[in-house]
């Protein structure tokens, strides 16, 4: 079964009388273990695209199903659920509270998932170790380079095991040493865990790390 299935999927803007058609009738599968691209200049529809399949976003038309349930008729709430049990998300700003230590950040989807205090700690430290992160857990955000950020916002991705990463752009702001070890740590957790990845680049290096290049242009597979 796919992890994710879109339908003929097609989202509309309206900027006052105009229509911009950021993502026109795409169709595609996931299943898992793939580590896949969507590739595509800027404008293409690639934010968009990753949001719609991430039940961030809905479609104007056309159906998204991930592990094969329709998310048309889900409420706001329904979706939430799925999206905390489900998917991880990295977005190309990191996303980490600026107040809290990057234990803390890891924490918070501890909290909100409900998991009971007294785990959490072996937990976020062996995510640390994983991710060559454990002496800086009492850091705050602003005192990290942008790389170890991004693996923190990967760190805090993984916390609660999901079975889909979406990562908008997860290399855009990193030197290419950083973006390689980025990389190649995404491919570790792709081998050893089968983590199902979706990433959207126009960086040439992630393309050709992935297994699987989807490439779009104005909202289409091209
Ligand atoms: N909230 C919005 N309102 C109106 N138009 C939007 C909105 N978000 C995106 N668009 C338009 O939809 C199209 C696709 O945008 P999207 O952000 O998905 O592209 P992208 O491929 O992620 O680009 P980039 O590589 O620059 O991040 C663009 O034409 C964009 O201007
Ligand atoms: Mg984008």
């Amino acid at each position: 079964m796919s992890v994710v299935k879109i339908d003929k999927v097609s989202r509309f803007y309206k900027n006052g009388l105009l229509t911009v058609t950021a993502v026109d009738q795409l169709s595609m599968e996931l299943h898992k273990g793939d580590f896949s691209v969507i590739a595509g200049p800027s404008g293409s529809g690639k934010t968009t695209l990753l949001n719609l399949i991430g039940g961030l976003d809905k479609p104007s038309e056309g159906q998204v199903f991930i592990d094969g349930e329709p998310t048309q008729n889900k409420s706001e709430h329904q979706l939430s659920d799925l999206r905390r049990e489900k998917i991880g998300f990295i977005f190309q700003a990191y996303n980490l509270l600026p107040v809290l230590t990057v234990y803390e950040n890891i924490q918070l989807i501890l909290q909100i998932q409900g998991i009971a205090e007294k785990l959490h700690k072996d937990k976020i430290f062996a995510i640390l170790a994983e991710l060559d992160l454990q002496d800086l857990h009492a850091r705050m955000p602003a005192e990290l380079s942008g790389g170890q950020q991004q693996r923190v916002a990967v760190a805090r991705a993984l916390i609660n095991e999901p079975k889909l990463i979406l990562a908008d752009e997860p290399t855009a702001n990193l030197d290419s040493e950083s973006a390689n070890k980025l990389m190649d740590l995404m491919q570790r957790l792709n081998n050893e865990k089968e983590v199902t990845f979706l990433f959207s680049s126009h960086d040439q290096m992630v393309i050709d790390k992935a297994k699987k290049v989807i490439r779009i242009r104005d909202g289409k597979l091209c």
